[in-house]
C-alpha cells in the first residue's frame, strides 16, 4: 500500500467483531469481500454492494446463494475507523443481461490498486454467471479513486478459469492478480502489465490442488505472506497461511495462523485483504467477511489483529485482541 497518514491512535481500536458496523450517516456499511487502498492521507474501501432478496440457485449440487449483483461500493476514511459513504463507484448494468455486470450475474471481491504511471486507479474484481461456470476476472479504471470507474471487460488470464481474486503492488510498482483456477483447485498469480490493465505471460501455479480462496497477500520485512480459506462455500472454515520469497517464487505452506477460541473456524469468518497498520510495523488488520448465506445483505465483517511474531502471522479473536 502507499503512504498513508499516521493514525494516533492504538491498533486495538481498529479491530471490530461481527456488530452492525455502521458509516458516519449510521447506515450499516455495505462493501463485502473488501480492499483498501491508501491514497494522498485518505483511505477508499471498496467492496461488493449485496442488497435485496437473497435467493438460491437452483439445480447446484452446493448452496447457491445469491443477491442480484449490486455493483462495488466506495466509502473513505481519515482514520480507518470513520467510514463516509461515497456511493456506487462501479455500476451494475441494469439494461443489457448479456453484460457481464449485469444484475442477473455475480460481482465479487473487488480490488483497487493506483498506477503510478497512468495515474489511474485500477479496479480488478470477479465477474461471473449466476453458476459460477463464467469464472473471469474483469478489469475496470478510474481517475478518481471514488469513480464512476469505467469497465474495460473481462479476460481468463492465459485461458485460466478466474474465481475468487485479490490483487497486490509491490514495492517495485509490480503488481500481481492472484485468483482461484482450475475449479478452485489451485491458485495462480500472474504479473499484469506495466500499466495493470492486462495479465502478463509471466504465471505460476500456486498451491497446487490444494483447494484455496479467498486470497489476502501482504509482504512483511522482505517476505510475502498469502492468507487463504478453504472452498466451504458461505461457511467459514481454517484459514492458513503461505509463504514466499518472490510472488511468482515456491510457495510454502504453513498451518492456521489463527489462535485460541474460534481459530478453526476463522472466529466465523472469510478473508478478504490484510491492511497493514500505521506507524505499527508488526501490526496488521485482516478483513474478513461473516457471511449471512441465506440473507447475504445481511452479512457482517470482522477486522481481526494480526500480529507478526518473529517470522509467523498470528490472528487473534476478539477476547486476545489485547497488544502482547
Ligand atoms: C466463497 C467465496 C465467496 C463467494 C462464495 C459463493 O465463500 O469466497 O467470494 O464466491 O463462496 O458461495
Amino acid at each position: 500500500m502507499q503512504a498513508a497518514p499516521a493514525t494516533a491512535h492504538p491498533p486495538q481500536k481498529l479491530y471490530h467483531q461481527a456488530v452492525p458496523w455502521l458509516d458516519t450517516d449510521g447506515q450499516p456499511i455495505n462493501a463485502h469481500g473488501a480492499g483498501i487502498v491508501a491514497h494522498q492521507n485518505a483511505y477508499y474501501l471498496y467492496g461488493e454492494l449485496k442488497a435485496g432478496k437473497t435467493e438460491l440457485v437452483p439445480g447446484q449440487g452446493w448452496e447457491c446463494y445469491r443477491v442480484p449483483a449490486g455493483g462495488v461500493a466506495c466509502y473513505s476514511s481519515h482514520d480507518l475507523l470513520n467510514w463516509h459513504k461515497e456511493g456506487v463507484a462501479l455500476a451494475p448494468n441494469t439494461t443489457d443481461p448479456h453484460h457481464d455486470l449485469h444484475v442477473s450475474k455475480v460481482i465479487e471481491r473487488p480490488k483497487v490498486i493506483y498506477n503510478d504511471r497512468t495515474k489511474l486507479f485500477v479496479m480488478w474484481l470477479h465477474v461471473d454467471s449466476e453458476t459460477y461456470g463464467y469464472s473471469q476476472a474483469g478489469v475496470a479504471t478510474s481517475t478518481s479513486p471514488t469513480g464512476p470507474f469505467q469497465y474495460q471487460g473481462s479476460v481468463q488470464p492465459n485461458g485460466q478459469m478466474v474465481r475468487d481474486l485479490t490483487l497486490f503492488k509491490d514495492d517495485d510498482g509490480r503488481a500481481y492478480l492472484i485468483f482461484a483456477s482450475e475449479s478452485n483447485a489451485t491458485m495462480h498469480m500472474v504479473l499484469l502489465t506495466d500499466d495493470y490493465l492486462a495479465p502478463t505471460t509471466q504465471e505460476k501455479q500456486i498451491l497446487v490442488n490444494q483447494s484455496r480462496e479467498a486470497p489476502a497477500l501482504f509482504k512483511y520485512r522482505g517476505l510475502y505472506y498469502l492468507l487463504t480459506s478453504g472452498c466451504t462455500g458461505w461457511a467459514p472454515n481454517a484459514a492458513t497461511y503461505a509463504v514466499a520469497k518472490t510472488p511468482l517464487g515456491e510457495w510454502r505452506q504453513h498451518g492456521n495462523p489463527c489462535v485460541g477460541p474460534g481459530a478453526a473456524s476463522t472466529f466465523g469468518g472469510q478473508g478478504t485483504f490484510v491492511l497493514p497498520v500505521p506507524g505499527h510495523p508488526s501490526e496488521f488488520v485482516f478483513l474478513t467477511d461473516r457471511w449471512n448465506k441465506t440473507d447475504l445483505e445481511a452479512s457482517q465483517y470482522a477486522w481481526l489483529r494480526l500480529k507478526m511474531v518473529g517470522r509467523r502471522p498470528r490472528i487473534y479473536g476478539a477476547s486476545q485482541a489485547q497488544p502482547r
